[in-house]
């Protein structure tokens, strides 16, 4: 047999490792160069594939009932998703990442509190709803499901929310518009059983998050923040420098404002228990469970309880 190379990599060869050499030794393995059509994957990849990866392996690790709860949410492919497919005992479930999450944050929560007793929910910056989306059809005990959100936001919670839920559970809701909440003012919706506020504290002003917490979250039972523990530089997940602007903004909001290296177990672990102090409602409240994400270890799931009177 005469040894002959592929026409794929006699035109790699040509192309990219035609000039091997110690120039070459040095840099060939940073983003972009020659090593992405030699060992691992490209970091900079601008396909899906780093994405469904982590989500296919993310469901791996989930138990049967993990995927017994995804189905009773029914329709989750409003907006058509990028999914994968785990089958499981003979069913099928195609699992979007949004959704994904939104079944931990149950369980978080059904793991850790008695939902059977939490009738009023109210959530501040729910995005396009698919963690009321969740609660409402895995809790029977909600009675009322109140969203705060910014006007355009809600225009599309509603209209996403109509969409997924039934009647009955869709009447269970209520759209509060932020930006007609004052301070001098009751709020429209009363003390609730349980606050949730996820991935949104940290896009807010500071101010802006007092008023939650000394409005909303302090006057519930339980407060339960899904929050990032801290801010990183764009450049260590290679955003280019034409976002610094955001990125200055960005830097002044939420709580957990200190920059980490969020790819180092031992500043993330530092972080976390700053961040679990910074996010208490009150000092009325104690922490009852805290997890970090397995999908993105910087954010830290924290439940806080309300204790009878007593400062913590
Ligand atoms: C990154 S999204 C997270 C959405 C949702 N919690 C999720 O995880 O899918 C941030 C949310 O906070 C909302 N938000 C921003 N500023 C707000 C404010 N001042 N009051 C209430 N919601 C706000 C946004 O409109 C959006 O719904």
């Amino acid at each position: 047999m005469k040894m002959e190379s592929s026409q794929l990599w006699k035109h790699l060869s040509q192309e990219l490792f035609n000039n091997v050499g110690d120039d070459f030794l040095s840099n060939f393995r940073e983003p972009g160069k020659a090593n992405n059509r030699l060992a691992a994957w490209d970091p900079f990849d601008g396909t899906m594939r780093f994405f469904k990866f982590l989500l296919f392996n993310q469901c791996k690790a989930k138990p049967d009932e993990f995927f017994n709860n995804y189905q009773k949410l029914g329709n989750t492919l409003i907006g058509n998703p990028v999914t994968i497919r785990v089958v499981r005992r003979g069913t099928s479930v195609d699992v979007n990442l949004d959704h994904f999450f939104s079944i931990e944050e149950f369980s978080f929560l059904a793991e850790n509190i008695d939902l059977t007793g939490v009738g009023c929910v109210i959530e501040i910056g729910a995005g396009f709803g698919r963690t009321a989306h969740a609660l409402l059809k895995l809790s029977n005990a909600i009675e009322t499901y109140t969203i705060i959100d910014l006007p355009n936001v809600l225009k599309l919670s509603s209209l996403y929310l109509k969409a997924v839920l039934d009647d009955r559970e869709f009447a269970k809701l209520k759209f509060i518009d932020a930006l007609g909440l004052a301070d001098n003012r009751e709020l429209p919706c009363g003390a609730a059983d349980l606050v949730i506020n996820i991935d949104s504290y940290q896009e807010m002003k500071p101010e802006v998050i007092d008023f939650y917490m000394d409005n909303v979250a302090s006057q519930a039972r339980f407060f339960y923040s899904k929050n990032a523990i801290g801010k990183y530089r764009p450049e260590t997940i290679g955003l280019p420098n034409g976002r610094e602007a955001e990125a200055n903004e960005i830097f002044q909001l939420g709580r957990s404002r200190e920059i980490i290296d969020i790819f180092c177990n031992s500043e993330l672990e530092a972080a976390r228990s700053r961040h679990i102090d910074a996010y208490r409602p009150s000092a009325l409240f104690r922490v009852i469970a805290e997890a970090p994400l397995d999908v993105f270890p910087y954010y830290h799931n924290t439940l806080y309880a309300r204790n009878n009177g007593r400062a913590e």
